[in-house]
């Protein structure tokens, strides 16, 4: 969840200031780019030096340096980051807080930012219960900013109580928590199917296609960075997905069939991007065929059209999206499509396009919805046709 994250970790004074140090350790384990910002006081209990060291960037602890007048820009660095967690916030710092008061750099940061804000305060058991302290926190809470509560424990005092910072392991799960329920799609489940499918001719040969897998991986890692729980059901592709998923490996359009039928009840919003062989072989020999003098003819039959079957099963709520890839008459095919299979949305592929359909890492698409009205895309990138399509998703899902 924490990948790729801008995160902007405040450290005011209190002991706890040393769990810092393990809390940008693990941030930055986490693929999140951390940048500290240290308050005059908790310079006293950590130096700028462990924690630039750990965060690979500079320590901001001043508007600017005495020295060299390098100035910290607090506006720039409020809006760089994605998320802002202040670990420790002493009572002081929260007080400013709840009070507008910006006589530091870290409180200026803090009325920059744009994006979701966390503490995690520590204080003596006393401080933490002392009204003032918790009508700050409640204050600050009623801005939209969120409390990690602090743990009871043995404190720096010597006392026994609530006021101990939660621990840096805690507060990523938190964080990552936090940032998952905020995902438009979390709670929801997802199945994609994505590749080819081999429908086995003998033991050595089969009859498939020339799809990749690229855009139903696409499809799949962009509903999970959406929030949503994915099942890839991928057909033979040596496609890897880059997001935590459960990936179900399958090889004929039978065991696709298979696969789909068991998820698809569990299923919210199921895309259905990989091309299904039409026809595979009526018998499949046990031995290798040999090669005669005489022509050889294969007898097709149809493979079962999992996408119809599984918009005769819908039930209300379930989004269902289905692929037409096409030569000619485009947009009619795939609006038949779309009524014949009770879709939701049909995405329109047309092999017309340059750098459209099977194998490149570009699409271009056309999306009809259930009203049958039309979108039309640029040419882009798979990743951000995936993009595309689940906006379309969200669209119905909202
Ligand atoms: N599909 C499927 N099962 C099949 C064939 C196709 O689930 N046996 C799905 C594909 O995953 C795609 C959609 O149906 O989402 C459209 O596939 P396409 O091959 O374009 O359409 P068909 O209905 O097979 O019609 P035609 O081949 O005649 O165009």
């Amino acid at each position: 969840m924490l990948k790729d994250k801008n995160i902007l970790l405040g450290v005011c004074g209190s002991i706890a200031a040393y769990k810092s140090a393990f809390l940008v350790r693990l941030l930055v384990k986490s693929g999140a780019n951390v940048k500290v910002v240290l308050t005059t006081d908790g310079a006293n209990f950590i130096t700028p030096l462990t924690l630039a060291t750990l965060s690979k960037n500079p320590v901001y602890t001043q508007y600017f340096e005495e020295e060299t007048g390098v100035w910290s820009n607090h506006v720039e660095l409020g809006l760089w980051a994605d998320l802002m967690i202040i670990a420790p916030i002493s009572a002081n710092t929260l007080a400013k807080l709840a009070t507008g008061i910006c006589d530091n750099l870290l409180t200026a940061v803090y009325l920059s930012a744009k994006c979701p804000v966390y503490v995690a305060p520590a204080m003596d058991l006393d401080m933490w219960k002392h009204e003032t302290t918790q009508h700050n926190i409640k204050r600050i809470t009623s801005f939209g900013n969120t409390v990690i509560a602090p743990a009871s424990g043995e404190l720096a005092s010597g006392l026994y109580g609530e006021g101990r910072m939660a621990e840096p392991e805690e507060i990523v799960s938190f964080l990552n928590h936090a940032i998952l329920k905020a995902m438009p799609l979390y709670g929801k489940t997802a199945m994609v199917t994505a590749g080819p499918t081999y429908e086995a001719i003998d033991p050595v040969r089969f009859i498939g296609n020339h799809s990749s897998g690229k855009m139903g991986f696409a499809i799949a890692d962009t509903l999970v960075r959406l929030g949503a729980e994915v099942t890839l059901i991928a057909g033979p592709t040596a496609q890897k997905a880059t997001q935590p998923l459960k990936r179900i490996d399958v090889v004929s359009a039978a065991d696709m069939f298979n696969a789909c039928s068991e998820h698809f009840p569990q299923s919210d919003i199921t895309v259905m991007c990989a091309a299904v062989a039409d026809y595979k072989p009526k018998t499949v020999a046990e031995q290798k065929i040999k090669k005669k003098d005489s022509d050889l003819n294969l007898a097709l039959e149809k493979t079962v059209d999992i996408l119809a079957n599984l918009g005769k099963n819908k039930t209300k709520g379930q989004v269902l999206v289905g692929f037409a890839l096409e030569t000619n008459d485009e947009e009619n095919y795939a609006k038949g499509k779309l009524e014949k299979k009770n879709l939701d949305l049909v995405v329109l592929n047309s092999l017309n396009d340059q750098g459209a359909g099977f194998k490149s890492d570009t699409n271009k698409i056309t999306i009809f919805n259930k009203a049958l009205e039309k979108t039309t895309f640029e040419m882009k990138s798979k990743t951000e046709v995936a993009n595309d399509i689940c906006e379309a998703i969200l669209k119905i899902i909202k």
